[in-house]
């Protein structure tokens, strides 16, 4: 905050002018975040997140900051539920739906009955119909019974269909037919009525055989009274495949059979390397798709499958492919934010997080294979920083092995340094100074870009 004085008459006494009223405004008006201008428009904005994330102090502070729901990318799901029979886990699930709650975000639930992370026990269990039936409804009674009241939707089926529009052949579809999917739908409701009940699926996004043979589906269920309140699109898409045709018309025709819809996973890959043609054509994607979903008035929101480059599923399934995000591996905001602002109905700035910052990064020494390094963090900000994170990306093959004055992780080439008990509040203008050793090969190459507490800092 910074003082201002009011403007004042020079009809004003003296005595008067020292009694001046002072009044706090911001130092920078907020800009409102994504999940803030989705809310104005009735919508949310949301991403996914999975635990081994919530130690990364950076990703965990825009994650509660931009984001008013979260999807849990991994902790729902049957495999980390219930890894053996009738031994339910919730630990992981509960972690992200405290996170939520701390932050006041609502909890898409993800995903109840699903082909993938099934354990074997179940996969494999070579169990008779009714037997399967019992399980899969003790599962999903189980789990959602688990967290009645705390989810806003449940991803009750997840990826039932090929390509092709036919159904695909999981345990549950070879073993009890097309009749599973009611049967997960019914048990969801029973255990929580308050839960808004979806199918999901990718390769739906727009008009096309898979997407027929969702509407079908949904068309049937409803015919037949089985409880579904939503149809969830993924939204993987790749930019080497193009956008898919028809996102607005379809989303609308489903809403049209009384069901919402919701944009569930979105990322926007591209083949490796990044440049700035492919970001600015992932942006207008990003926002074709958000107002393909504000055009409909039952789409309920969009999330993206996580908000980060540095977490994305991308790289380790479509090897060579990836910056997805709207936000790159160093936390910092892409084109595609912009456009998810815009799209939403705001300005392009950034919301400011009230931090300023100024990064100098030195080689004090340097030898064939390693070199110590030396960062000096300084608050050019106004206001006290209490506890903060210094995140940047080594351009080369540098590790970091042991460093000095904060807590330091490396994945990849990004490093992440977090301070230390002693040097965690830096008032207004105050520095510290953090050091590191660590391995190199080649040229050793200077880190260009660094935030702290996710905003960008100078350098100098
Ligand atoms: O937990 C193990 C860890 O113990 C082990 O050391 C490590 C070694 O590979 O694997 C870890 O499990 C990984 C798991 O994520 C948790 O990180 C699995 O290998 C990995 O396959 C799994 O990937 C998840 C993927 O679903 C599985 O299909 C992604 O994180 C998750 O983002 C992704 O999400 C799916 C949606 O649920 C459905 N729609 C598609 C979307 C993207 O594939």
């Amino acid at each position: 905050m910074t003082l201002l004085p009011l403007a004042l008459g020079s009809r004003l006494s003296a005595a008067l002018i020292v009694a001046a009223v002072f009044v706090p405004v911001p130092a920078h008006a907020a800009e409102p975040t994504l999940g803030e201008l989705a809310a104005a428009k009735g919508r949310y904005f949301g991403s996914a997140t999975d635990n081994p994330e919530l130690s990364d102090a950076p990703y965990v502070a825009t994650l509660g900051r931009e984001f008013n729901a979260i999807t849990p990318g991994n902790a729902m799901k049957w495999d980390a539920t219930e890894p053996q029979r009738g031994q339910f886990s919730f630990a992981k699930g509960d972690e992200i739906v405290a996170l939520a709650q701390k932050n006041g975000q609502k909890v898409r639930g993800h995903t109840l009955v699903w082909h993938s992370q099934l354990p074997s026990w179940v996969s494999n269990g070579g169990f008779p119909a009714a037997e399967l039936r019992s399980i899969l409804q003790n599962h999903v009674t189980t789990v959602a019974s688990h967290y009645k009241g705390q989810v806003m939707h449940w991803d009750v089926v997840n990826e039932p269909f090929n390509d092709d529009g036919t159904f695909r052949d999981s345990v549950f579809y070879s073993t009890l037919g097309q009749s599973y999917i009611a049967d997960a739908l019914r048990a969801a409701r029973a255990a929580d009525p308050g839960a808004k009940l979806y199918i999901n699926d990718y390769n739906t996004d727009g008009i096309g055989a898979k997407s027929d043979a969702m509407y079908n589906l949904v068309k049937s269920l409803k015919s037949q009274g089985v409880p579904i309140d939503g149809v969830g699109f993924q939204g993987h898409l790749a930019l080497q495949y193009g956008l898919p045709s028809q996102v607005q018309q379809n989303l609308q025709r489903f809403a049209d059979l009384g069901v919402d819809v919701a944009i569930t996973e979105l990322d926007i890959r591209m083949v490796l390397p990044a440049d700035s043609a492919k970001l600015s054509t992932q942006a207008a994607w990003y926002s074709d798709v958000t107002k393909a979903c504000l055009a409909v008035s039952r789409c309920v929101g969009i999330t993206v499958w996580d908000y980060t480059d540095k977490y994305s599923w991308i790289p380790g399934v479509f090897p060579g492919q990836g910056a997805a995000l709207p936000y790159d591996e160093n936390l910092a905001p892409k084109p595609a934010y912009a456009a998810l602002r815009t799209a939403l109905g705001g300005g392009t700035t950034p919301p400011d997080p009230g931090l300023s910052c100024k990064v100098s990064y030195k080689v004090v020494s340097q030898w064939n294979t390693g070199f110590t390094g030396s960062v000096t963090v300084t608050n050019t900000g106004s206001a006290a920083i209490n506890g903060w994170s210094l995140a940047f990306s080594f351009p080369g093959d540098q590790k970091v092995t042991q460093g000095w004055s904060a807590e330091w992780s490396q994945t990849g080439a990004a490093v992440a340094a977090k301070n230390a008990s002693w040097n965690g509040t830096l008032a207004a203008g105050a520095s510290t100074t953090i050091g590191f050793n660590a391995t190199h090969s080649g040229i050793n190459a200077v880190p260009t870009a660094f935030s702290l507490n996710g905003g960008n800092c100078s350098l100098g």
